[in-house]
């Protein structure tokens, strides 16, 4: 039977400045949920990238005295060096300035414009440098400032190639009636029906004539395609679209899901589908718009002074204490506090504490007990059944909170797994029937409970900490970790295991 397939992005990042933790955190979001579909069995695309052009990248390569492409270059290589250092498992990295990407921006572009949905128009407006976007008055801030980045705005007049987005508003909303999960979390779905639709669509600016660094519109070269299009397009471009016969848009479009952050989801649920409609292809399956991580209350950015290489973290604390951290702290929708103390508490209580802790008495005691033999003579007590019945119910468990995005609730499912085996431990107090010979095939089966518990939960664990979730499978020394050996009972009985290693070394805080 051919795999279903599932179609998962980022955003394609501004290389302006080197990245931070904020971007690690979606990135890492996408990563544990492209790792998890793969593990269940989907054919997974996985995508991400980096957003090139525009006006603020110019300005910045103009400061830097470099031509654009040499100072995002390097920031861009630094990015996939910190991809990889995190085990981003992405399938593709697109960057806008790749030539099939432009080459095929502008053949959208030509498309819409060849079915009157681009046309030429005068653009005056307030626009906003940093964020590259044009507001109109109403739009501002209290202060009359861009209402994203709350920094000025200037009134710019050209001419310029419109998108006609006020002609899909219509549909656009039928749309969203039809298909009530587009927008996760639904508040934000409100929040663009009532602040962005409800007042009416106005026409998109497309193309700017005040800077160079972007692609020319191919019939008016004076003109550059304004990043939106260039941007969004990215999902598509990539499976080769225009050719809709290519193999990979065939298989991938539409998209499953459109991971972004909370300040982006007005143009991926307005702009790009009103795009895609003018294209006529199926729009995505989902966006689901994220909060933000925060500094001290404030956002964390290249440019307050508040940012630090995640690959400092990584160092000091280790890669997985970092995915954990970014999939686990922070409900998945709402704003989460970062910060190296909480990194290091979390890290502390879960990972040392809570798996580090049992995995190595558990192995440590099978070592004392019977020579890290493995064995089941299933002698029961009633006290097993709190711990056996809810590692059976965990599968599913975890599947519904991954089906509903809660990546952050799953994760505390499979802790509690683990907080119930240590539990586990104290209750049946393996030492004591240790004493009487006669306890022998109960210890077994108690040691047996909790290794199987402990095989469980590496096993889901795999898309979310896989490093830590390999190192587990190989002191147990066993053969069943994929998904479909899930259930209860599949720890082999003929293996012994390996050492005990310490999987994460507590972190003093004093230091
Ligand atoms: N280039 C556009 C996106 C185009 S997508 C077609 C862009 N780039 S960006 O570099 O500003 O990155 C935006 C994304 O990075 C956010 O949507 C979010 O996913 C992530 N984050 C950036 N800072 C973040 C935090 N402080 N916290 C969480 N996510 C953050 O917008």
């Amino acid at each position: 039977m051919e795999k279903k397939k599932f179609y998962i992005t980022t955003p394609i990042y501004y290389p302006s400045a080197e990245f931070h933790i904020g971007h690690c955190y979606t990135t890492i979001i996408a990563d544990a949920i492209a790792r998890y579909k793969r593990l269940s069995g989907y054919d997974v695309f996985f995508q991400t990238g980096t957003d090139e052009h525009g006006q603020k990248i110019e300005k910045k390569a103009e400061e830097k005295g470099v031509s654009p492409i040499d100072y995002v270059n390097p920031i861009i290589e630094n990015a996939k060096d910190l991809w990889s250092k995190l085990g981003i498992s992405y399938d593709y990295f697109i960057r806008t300035t790749d030539e099939d990407h432009e080459k095929r921006v502008q053949e959208i572009f030509k498309i819409m414009y060849d079915k009157g949905d681009i046309y030429k128009g005068e653009y005056k407006g307030l626009y906003c440098t940093p964020c590259e976007s044009f507001w109109t008055e109403s739009q501002l801030d209290e202060n009359g400032k861009c209402p994203d980045c709350h920094r000025d705005v200037h009134e710019v007049k050209e001419e310029a190639y419109f998108f006609r987005l006020s002609k899909y508003q219509d549909k656009l909303v039928e749309f969203y009636d039809k298909n009530p999960n587009f927008i996760q979390p639904i508040s934000r779905k409100n929040e663009m029906l009532n602040n962005f639709i409800k007042p009416g669509l106005e026409d998109l600016c497309v193309s700017r004539t005040s800077f160079k660094w972007g692609i020319p519109v191919t019939f008016d070269d004076k003109h550059v395609i304004y990043v939106w299009i260039d941007a969004l397009s990215n999902y598509i471009t990539s499976l080769g679209y225009p050719d809709t016969n290519s193999e990979l848009f065939k298989k991938y479009w539409p998209a499953d899901l459109h991971l972004v952050g909370k300040e982006i989801v007005r143009f991926h649920t307005i702009i790009w589908p009103c795009m895609l409609m003018s294209l006529g292809l199926e729009l995505p399956k989902q966006v689901f718009g994220h909060g933000w991580l925060i500094i001290d209350g404030g956002k964390i950015s290249k440019s307050s002074g508040n940012y630090k290489d995640p690959r400092e973290y990584i160092n000091e604390y280790g890669v997985d204490a970092v995915r954990y951290f970014a999939l686990r702290e922070v409900p998945f929708g709402n704003d989460g506090n970062f910060s190296e103390d909480a990194l290091i508490a979390r890290t502390n209580a879960d990972l040392v504490n809570t798996l580090g802790n049992l995995v190595n008495r558990t192995i440590a005691m099978s070592k004392k007990y019977f020579d890290s033999k493995v064995e089941n003579p299933k002698v029961y007590e009633e006290i097993d059944d709190t711990l056996i019945n809810y590692a059976k119910m965990l599968p599913s468990i975890v599947e519904n909170k991954m089906n509903a995005l809660k990546v952050n609730e799953a994760l505390e499912d499979i802790f509690e797994l683990l907080k119930r085996s240590n539990k586990y431990i104290d209750d049946t107090t393996p030492w004591v029937l240790a004493k009487d010979e006669q306890n022998s095939d109960r210890l077994k089966t108690v040691l047996y409970n909790l290794l199987e518990s402990i095989r469980i939960s590496a096993i889901l664990l795999n898309a979310f900490i896989p490093n830590t979730s390999e190192r587990i499978f190989k002191m147990l020394n066993t053969k069943n970790t994929s998904f479909d050996t899930l259930e209860f009972g599949n720890l082999e009985t003929d293996i012994t295991l390996n050492e005990a290693e310490i999987l994460f070394n507590r972190i003093d805080t004093n230091k």
